[in-house]
């Protein structure tokens, strides 16, 4: 840019422009035409505007996220001068109130700007629209990816667009792409698991219910797979803190899930907040540009997280000041700074051309993208919200897709003596600090950012202890609190003390069954950095003392990520996953207990059995070379179990086998394929659905390889009796894998397919 240029593009706002009539208003024209014709009569300041993002709290009349109310003059001031192009945020409030909201904030950009460019918004309605009383609320993602059924990851995308899109919320910050594979990190249940398979088969399912559905329009919102990338394995566990990952292992396991959602057609992509190998993922060209653009495809916009310029200031310490870091992140390649609540990324960025270290076609490239954005939303022709479809909101129909999901999603990981399902209890007692709550089922995001207060809960959705009551409405069903549990047997002091805990275990052994609802409150990001994933120990001391009774004890597992379960494993006699299974997941918990649902959930993450050493399922083959003293100071390897129930585990209340897997050819050319059938039979008593799931693995690699590597899941339904044969094609590039430039190695040589119990040798020749 020449100095007078951009001395008269910066009067803040060079007044009005009265064209009706002007081509980049003209939807007839191609898009590519409109943003040439835009761009040209935008001013650089108002080009930075639309790569800003601003937190509601700016234009709120609270100041604050919640009690949405938007004040016009703090509005016009952020929209008229600064040029704001985008704002994001929120908590839980009626449709109306969203609506009043949205239609003045558009009214002042479209109405009272000179170029009248529709503002974005953007919400973390990550499992529906979680910031929208009344909306449906489905299970968080490891839900999704425990039912290994992408049906619901589509409807969840499918359901958040439905009760969202119409009320101005455009942009969508989910899926969640990253890999759930390190389980103190406390971001764990925001993920479809620890698989890369698994992850990019939802967060494409999502991406098509989110942004293709039909019955939105005019209206469209955009997703946002984050978090870009290799986020979700910080080596310490504690978010956004640093991640140690070699560049093979990033091409590996981190890119595929994106990789999938950007063919895909995803349209927008949040930035990791952590550093990886030293670099902030945030301020590495190498990443945002040389992986992200030029290796990956992605056309779309790229926007930071939270602060995030901020950050590399005073969190990473990579930069002087501010100004310093808009230079480094906008020339590694991002296009939007959720900054949020300042506008200092707005001055240091204006500054940074002017003084001609940031060139202006970099601001254009982004902006172009920007403007592409919201063109192709239709927010040119639909700025403004709808309220004619409000009775969508929370219809039946959409709640039982979320009550469909959550049934799927609940894993049964031990059922000792039959003691599920509890089809004929009559006297059922149900304990622990999730048995009357709604918002320990739903988790973070859900309401307001850490979850909200018990009471902003809906009415008309059900606790377990509550969903019990309807599920067995003959049976008594009676719910103890804290204070109706008597401290442990061996902390009694008096005889009083004595003779209440006796009187408490025969009160127990008059129930039929025990259901213990424990497991994590709600928690969000660093809010939920812990140092110790044991279970809590008063959980423990409860488990111990309801286990003294001679009645079954059901543990139902209501958390975010794996608390580990050894020291009451033996304990108790079933144990349910369930997760955090959203608005519907007590009913779906209870038709699990009564039997009306046969459990089909499996695990999406690897349940680690130990304190201080654990493993995702596809750890390499030397993770397991160990020093035995019980076979007198041999080493060993390959033969120790690092979890407690592995990736892909789940019981059913019938029995599923496997036989007769067979290959059609025992080779293949590097161009050829193999297909494998394999054969499913319910042998059990009762309707059961088995997810399906196709193991290879490659025995010699020049890269270290997995022990074992999902390529391909399906899920059967099957009566008593019933068999069905399912197929798999083994195609080189299901086995190929990257080395540390991305390009794809495929070894001649032997592999092998597994899948339940079965198992084949193939190989790979010339
Ligand atoms: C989180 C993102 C979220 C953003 C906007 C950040 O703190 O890391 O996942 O989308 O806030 O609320």
């Amino acid at each position: 840019m020449k100095k007078h240029e951009s001395q008269s593009n910066l009067s803040i706002n060079p007044g009005k422009q009265k064209e009706s009539q002007v081509p980049y208003k003209d939807a007839s024209l191609p898009i590519s035409e409109r943003i040439e014709d835009l761009m040209r009569r935008m001013t650089l300041y108002e080009k930075i505007g639309q790569m800003t993002q601003l937190d509601i709290t700016l234009i709120n009349t609270t100041g604050k996220q919640k009690d949405i109310e938007l004040d016009p003059e703090k509005a016009r001031d952020m929209i008229l001068h600064h040029h704001i192009g985008s704002f994001l945020n929120g908590e839980a409030v009626p449709p109306r109130t969203w609506y009043d909201f949205m239609h003045e904030l558009t009214r002042i950009a479209v109405e009272e700007t000179r170029l009248g460019i529709p503002i974005i918004y953007g919400i973390d309605h990550i499992h529906g629209a979680s910031y929208l009383e009344g909306a449906t609320i489905f299970p968080q993602g490891i839900n999704i990816g425990a039912s290994f059924n992408p049906k619901h990851a589509y409807n969840s995308g499918w359901v958040t667009a439905l009760e969202s899109a119409d009320l101005g919320h455009h942009w969508i910050f989910t899926p969640i792409l990253d890999l759930g594979v390190n389980p103190l990190w406390a971001r764990l249940w925001e993920t479809y698991g620890e698989d890369p398979c698994l992850s990019g088969v939802m967060g494409v399912a999502y991406v098509n219910g989110l942004q293709n559905n039909d019955e939105t329009t005019p209206y469209k919102q955009a997703a946002t797979g984050k978090h870009f990338l290799g986020y979700s394995d910080p080596k310490a566990g504690w978010d956004r803190t640093p991640a140690l990952l070699p560049m093979q292992q990033i091409h590996e396991f981190h890119r595929p899930s994106f990789q999938k959602a950007i063919d895909a057609g995803l349209k927008t992509i949040m930035i990791n907040s952590g550093e990886i190998n030293g670099i902030p993922a945030l301020a590495s060209h190498d990443i945002l540009t040389k992986l992200l653009r030029d290796e990956m495809g992605f056309e779309g916009v790229v926007i930071t997280d939270w602060d995030d310029i901020g950050k590399l200031v005073n969190f990473h310490y990579t930069a002087e000041n501010f100004k310093e870091a808009t230079y480094d992140t906008v020339m590694a390649g991002i296009d939007m700074s959720m900054t949020p609540l300042h506008l200092k990324f707005n001055t240091s960025l204006l500054e940074l051309v002017q003084e001609g270290r940031i060139p202006e076609k970099r601001i254009d490239e982004s902006v172009r993208r920007i403007l592409k954005l919201k063109f192709e939303l239709g927010l040119f022709e639909h700025p403004y919200p709808r309220s004619d479809r409000f009775e969508r909101i929370g219809s039946k129909e959409n709640r039982q897709r979320a009550l469909d999901a959550a049934r799927e999603s609940i894993v049964l990981l031990k059922n000792e003596n039959h003691t599920l399902p509890a089809r004929k209890s009559s006297r059922i007692g149900v304990f622990g600090m999730s048995a009357n709550s709604k918002r320990n089922l739903c988790g973070g995001w859900t309401i307001a950012w850490q979850g909200g207060g018990e009471d902003q809960y809906p009415a008309d959705i059900h606790t377990i202890f509550s969903a019990l009551k309807e599920e067995y409405p003959e049976a008594e069903v009676l719910l103890f609190g804290p204070d109706d549990i008597p401290y442990p047997k061996d902390a009694a002091t008096s005889d009083a003390t004595e003779s209440s805990h006796a009187c408490f275990i025969d009160k127990l052994n008059s129930l039929d069954v025990l259901i213990y609802a424990g497991g994590e409150e709600p928690y969000c990001e660093f809010a939920g950095n812990i140092t110790d994933l044991r279970l809590p120990e008063n959980q423990v001391h409860e488990l111990k003392l309801l286990s003294e009774s001679t009645s079954p004890l059901v543990l139902v597992l209501v958390q975010g990520r794996p608390r580990l379960i050894n020291d009451v494993i033996n304990d108790v006699e079933a144990i349910l996953f369930a997760g955090l299974p959203g608005f519907e997941g007590a009913r779906a918990i209870s038709n699990v207990i009564s039997g009306e649902m046969n459990p089909c959930g499996k695990m999406p993450i690897s349940y680690p059995l130990n304190p201080n050493h654990y493993l995702s399922y596809n750890h390499k083959r030397s993770n397991l070379y160990f020093f035995d003293p019980a076979r007198a100071n041999k080493i060993i390897h390959g033969n120790l179990t690092t979890s407690l129930f592995p990736f892909g585990y789940g019981l059913s209340y019938t029995s599923f086998e496997y036989s007769e897997l067979k290959l059609s050819a025992p080779s293949m050319a590097e161009k050829g394929s193999i297909s494998a059938t394999v054969k499913v039979t319910n042998t059990g008593q009762v309707d059961g659905r088995e997810t399906v799931l196709w193991f290879t693995s490659t025995h010699v690699g020049r890269i270290t390889r997995p022990v074992k590597e999902l390529k391909h899941f399906e899920k059967v339904s099957l009566k008593p009796g019933e068999s069905a044969t399912l197929a798999f094609v083994i195609t080189p590039d299901r086995v190929f894998y990257p080395d540390e430039k991305g390009s794809t190695i495929l070894e001649k040589g032997n592999y092998s397919i597994m899948v339940g119990d079965q198992k084949q040798d193939f190989s790979i020749i010339d």
